[in-house]
């Protein structure tokens, strides 16, 4: 058996395991902290075995092993602290090492292409370099199938360039369109509010409507005309501009918007558009959604601003690269990076 003359760490290590081992339960711990709160433990709780065991211990009393352990145990608990937070600063957060912790977790999941860009970039909060910008800006079906953007948006000069925007620097992308009516194309913080994301994400309206249909249209101008005028529920709306939506060839195809965009539900009405009221286009998209978030619908109409209204917009863009399909998703990887490119600062460096 163990002996008790013996004081060493080891031997009391020895001993607990004997003695947890003698209750039939499987452990042991190389843990002076844990030893020492163990052995006071399991003296007070099993007062009567413990002296047959222990024999020559009978002096040291269970307080000493708990007040042993507070000090052992405090003062370990201090120390790994100070350590981790040296470590922390030697070494600031290395991505993979919290991917490894992640994936341990059961927090990561990769499956799929888009996985690793969601997982490991959005997900990792990887910045995103101008450089990877200049990269899309030159490759064919970078955003789904089409051209490359800078073979039609190379330059500030409007005969060589449509637009003048030039999407082959990264100061020609903060630029933006120079050609009359001139505007940027992106708010740095802020992907949702920027023309180029709506470019490479949004379909025209009514869905399928041929690129080159005309964006000035009788139709769109009465549109534009109600919102600027404040969007109120008068007898313009009413005989000029609800009609509208009925109709199926006022904006340019065989199909009204209406047939679409007639209810709150999605399906069938995609993104919850309602376009057969005044009142329902006021409650915006996704009021049915937001409702159970506690949150209004997506404004589609800012009154005096028909400019800055998803419904004059979706009349007047055209998704990027021209005459692409509208079944390509909006969510392609690389328009999300795109977005977190814009989402922190849009940096040229
Ligand atoms: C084949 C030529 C062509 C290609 C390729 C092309 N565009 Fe365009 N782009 C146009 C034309 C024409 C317009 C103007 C008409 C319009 O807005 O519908 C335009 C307009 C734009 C605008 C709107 C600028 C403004 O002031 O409103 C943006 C943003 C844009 N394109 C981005 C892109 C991006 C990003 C790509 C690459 C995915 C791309 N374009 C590829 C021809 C092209
Ligand atoms: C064939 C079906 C179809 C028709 C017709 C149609 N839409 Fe859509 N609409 C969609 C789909 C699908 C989406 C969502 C996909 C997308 O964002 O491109 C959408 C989205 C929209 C949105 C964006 C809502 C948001 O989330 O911001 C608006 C605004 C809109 N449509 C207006 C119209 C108008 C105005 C017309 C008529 C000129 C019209 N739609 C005709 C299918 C249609």
């Amino acid at each position: 058996m163990a002996s008790t003359r013996k004081k060493s760490l080891g031997k009391i290590n020895y001993l607990l395991r004997f003695y947890v081992d003698g209750q039939g339960i499987q452990y042991q711990s190389y843990c002076p902290a844990v030893n020492f709160v163990a052995i006071g433990l399991a003296r007070v709780a099993l007062s009567n075995q413990e002296k047959d065991v222990f024999g020559g211990l009978k002096k040291y009393s269970g307080t000493f092993y708990l007040v042993a352990a507070l000090i052992v145990g405090g003062s370990s608990l201090f120390f790994s602290a100070v350590l981790s937070a040296a470590d922390e600063m030697a070494n600031p957060a290395s991505v993979t090492h919290q991917m490894w912790r992640k994936i341990r977790l059961g927090e990561l999941k990769i499956e799929g292409d888009h996985d690793a860009v969601k997982a490991l970039v959005l997900q990792g909060n990887i910045p995103i370099t101008y450089d990877y910008i200049a990269t899309l800006m030159r490759t064919p079906n970078a955003f789904g199938n089409g051209p490359a953007c800078i073979v039609c948006h190379s330059s500030n000069d409007p005969s060589r360039s449509y637009r003048g925007l030039d999407l082959s620097s990264c100061e020609g992308i903060l630029r933006g369109s120079t050609e009359a009516p001139a505007r940027p194309v992106i708010s740095p913080g802020k992907p949702m509010d920027s023309r180029l994301v709506h470019k490479l994400r949004n379909n025209r309206m009514p869905l399928g409507v041929s690129f080159l249909h005309p964006t000035d249209t009788e139709s769109i101008q009465k549109v534009k005309k109600w919102i600027d005028s404040g969007a109120a529920d008068d007898e313009f709306f009413k005989t000029s501009v609800l009609p509208l939506f009925a109709e199926p060839t006022a904006f340019g195809s065989e199909i009204a918007c209406v047939s679409c965009h007639a209810g709150f539900r999605d399906p069938p009405n995609f993104n919850e558009v309602n376009l057969s009221s005044h009142e329902a286009i006021m409650t915006g998209a996704f009021s049915r959604t937001n409702k159970k978030l506690d949150r209004p619908g997506i404004p589609i109409v800012i009154p005096h601003e028909a400019e800055k209204s998803r419904l004059y917009q979706r009349l007047t863009e055209n998704r990027m690269p021209p005459g692409i399909n509208p079944g390509e998703e909006s969510d392609h990887p690389n328009t999300s990076l795109l977005m977190r490119w814009i989402e922190q600062g849009a940096w040229c460096k």
